[in-house]
């Protein structure tokens, strides 16, 4: 099996990182293929948490090569912060990073623009790292890429031709953030430091593909946050799904021979947006306290709710899903009922029972729960499908189903061991 793709099933924050860096151990290249610093993967081995923004979940293996693909959005000081800090936990990552020379960098212009967008209406409770603007000017054809950062000239180019294109269609940007002396000024001291790692990334996988190397490909946010399939507008601006893993890696689509689903064993969102399962008051609050769920990058509160199973369909449908890999079910201990919908009510409708294309009647949707019996066993220590109690087999068994897709993992707690593979 040497290219598989692990994709989010849901609103992102699925514990991809987890299993990302879990199914490292059967990879040689862990590839990055869209989003950017508006990720944050968590991996936690032997009681140490890991956070990771844009570099691949499966760094902390010293054998995988890790590849940030060409369709990924770089912030070059996040970048080397990150991998400062990793330095300073004796990972090393030197002579195994690679970044493609076709991705597309996240500019000063582009978070002060989103710092403007979101304020008034039309905002989508982004993550303000400016990823929105960098691929507006990347589909554009604007946009600067980390092959023209690499030579002075060529960048203050780029840089000028982005400015007097702005100056002919966004006026109120600050000086600092599009005059190309002062961005090349704030981003000189990357260029060495990164130049060492820039090349064609899609011939190199490519070639490791065709030598029979087994590469991990992993998606950033969700399925319901892609550009294409989620619930728009209340998105991300890249291809978050399966597809997004050939245009955004370089790798030609068939090659990719499975396609793994991360989903939570509930359901949580971070920002705007419709989700029909969304519990508020005190048991969506108890929920979020339960799962800790706070986003890793911005701190926010998640937004927390029921299992949807027909955007979990969706999502099994869209991506193509192989395999699903269920997170956090140990979460849903000591909860003397669980539900999952399976169909929505819209006013006006016959039932619905395939996740809506239409915002205006997903904002209208009430979903029809089926419930399942609980469990009060602490499971965070089991470790084979009969270690798990009979209501919770049963939950997942009805989660298969829904999805039409078989479950290979389970997860049951945030460490790398915590895992059932079936
Ligand atoms: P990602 O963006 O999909 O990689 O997910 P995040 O890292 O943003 O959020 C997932 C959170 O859940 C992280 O804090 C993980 O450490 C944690 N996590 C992952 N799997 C499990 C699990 O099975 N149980 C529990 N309790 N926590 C988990
Ligand atoms: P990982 O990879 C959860 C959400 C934001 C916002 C919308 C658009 O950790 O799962 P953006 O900054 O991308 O323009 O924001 O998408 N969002 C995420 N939510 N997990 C993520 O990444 C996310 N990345 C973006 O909250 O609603
Ligand atoms: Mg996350």
């Amino acid at each position: 099996m040497p290219v598989r793709l692990i994709v989010g099933a849901q609103w992102g924050d699925e514990g991809k990182g987890k299993i990302v860096d879990l199914l490292s151990d059967d990879a040689d290249y862990v590839v990055r293929y869209q989003g950017g610093p508006n990720a944050g993967h968590t991996v936690v081995v032997n009681g140490e948490t890991t956070i990771l923004h844009l570099i691949p979940s499966g760094i902390l293996h010293p054998n995988v090569r890790c590849v940030i693909g060409n369709g990924v959005v770089i912030n070059l000081e996040v970048f080397f912060r990150e991998l400062d800090k990793l330095a300073e936990k004796n990972i090393s990552w030197q002579g195994r990073m690679r970044v493609s020379e076709r991705a597309h960098l996240i500019l000063p212009a582009h978070r002060a623009m989103e710092e403007a967008e979101e304020k008034g209406p039309g905002a989508v409770g982004t993550t303000l790292r400016g990823i929105g603007p960098a691929y507006r000017d990347k589909m554009a054809r604007i946009g600067v890429t980390i092959g023209e950062f690499l030579h002075r000239n060529r960048f203050l180019e780029a840089l000028e031709r982005q400015r007097t294109w702005r100056e002919r269609t966004v006026p109120v940007l600050p000086k600092k953030a599009v005059d190309p002396e002062s961005v090349e000024a704030e981003l000189a001291p990357f260029r060495e430091r990164i130049a060492s790692m820039v090349g064609d990334t899609g011939l190199e996988l490519y070639r490791a593909a065709r030598e029979g190397k087994r590469i991990l490909l992993e998606g950033a946010q969700g399925t319901m946050l892609d550009v294409d399939h989620g619930t728009y507008p209340y998105v991300t601006s890249s291809s978050a799904t399966a597809g997004g893993g050939a245009t955004g890696s370089g790798l030609p689509p068939r090659f990719i021979n499975e396609v793994m689903g991360v989903t939570k064993a509930y359901t949580t969102r971070v920002g705007l947006g419709p989700f029909p399962t969304e519990m508020l008051g005190t048991e969506g609050a108890a929920l979020r306290d339960q799962g800790a769920e706070y986003g890793v990058t911005t701190g926010r509160p998640r937004r927390c709710g029921w299992l949807d199973g027909l955007a979990l369909r969706h999502a099994a449908r869209v991506n193509g899903l192989d395999k699903l890999a269920v997170t956090k079910l140990d979460v849903l201990s000591g909860w003397p009922m669980l539900k999952i919908a399976t169909a929505y009510k819209v006013s006006g409708c016959d039932l619905v029972t395939e996740f809506p294309g239409r915002m205006d009647l997903l904002e209208r949707a009430e979903p029809l729960y089926e419930e399942f019996p609980g469990w009060t066993e602490n499971i965070s220590n089991a470790r084979a499908w009969n270690d798990l109690p009979e209501t919770a087999r049963n939950y997942l068994k009805r989660v298969q189903e829904i999805a039409d897709v078989p479950i290979g993992l389970v997860s049951v707690g945030s460490a790398r061991d915590q895992t059932i593979a079936l």
